[in-house]
């Protein structure tokens, strides 16, 4: 796919997801917490590296919820204050004070992060995605810096990689891009969509 089309699928996308009505991202957020819950690999994770959503992207603040009562740890994705687009993670409780970052996103005051392999998964955000785990991001690449280390997988301890979207931001074929790193699932209102049958 050319830049100039991944722009403008970017547009549409983030276009449809900012025109979904308030009651269809209740319902999709109902109902992806609902897949989380029965799928038994993502059941089991207990640190997990979470999203507060923003314009329209798949909201997981029931998930997170549920997760805080299941004793889960969450984590949120800070912006580094020295290395430009690298993602911290950090704790994430109900009492944890959050502040606007520059990109006014919401994250934790004290970032003090964890190490990235003590994550057991994390899930991302994302604009389009394909059933071959490609992942079209905002194109700020703060993902793929951040993982970089992580693409081949050849270190067993690596997250797994879940990007949570609507179903409609499916497209049939992405081109990954040398630095882009592939999901191990999608998660959506409608289903898990999973590269094996093993469940990841
Ligand atoms: N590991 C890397 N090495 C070199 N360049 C990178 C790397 N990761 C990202 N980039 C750069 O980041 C830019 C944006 O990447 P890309 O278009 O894949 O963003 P994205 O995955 O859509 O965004 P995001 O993850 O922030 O939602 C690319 O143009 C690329 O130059
Ligand atoms: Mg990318």
């Amino acid at each position: 796919m050319y830049p100039s089309s991944r722009q403008q699928l970017r547009q549409s996308l983030r276009q449809q997801r900012r025109n979904l009505t308030p009651q269809q991202q209740a319902q999709h957020a109902k109902a992806i917490r609902n897949h989380f819950c029965l799928h038994r690999n993502l059941q089991q994770a207990k640190h997990i590296g979470i999203y507060l959503a923003q314009a329209g992207e798949a909201d997981l603040s029931r998930l997170i919820r549920y997760l805080w009562r299941k004793q889960r740890h969450c984590y949120l994705p800070c912006l580094h204050s020295i290395k430009p687009r690298q993602l911290l993670f950090v704790a994430y409780t109900p009492q944890t004070p959050l502040v606007a970052n520059r990109l006014g996103i919401l994250e934790p005051r004290n970032k003090r992060p964890i190490s990235l392999k003590q994550l057991d998964i994390i899930l991302m955000p994302l604009v389009a995605f394909d059933a071959y785990g490609n992942r079209l991001g905002m194109g700020g690449g703060f993902y793929d810096y951040t993982l970089a280390a992580y693409k081949h997988r050849f270190n067993r301890q690596a997250p797994k990689l879940i990007g949570v979207a609507h179903s409609f931001q499916q497209v049939s074929h992405l081109t990954a891009q040398r630095w882009d790193v592939g999901l191990n699932a999608i998660l959506t209102e409608q289903r898990i969509i999973t590269r094996n049958s093993h469940g990841y």
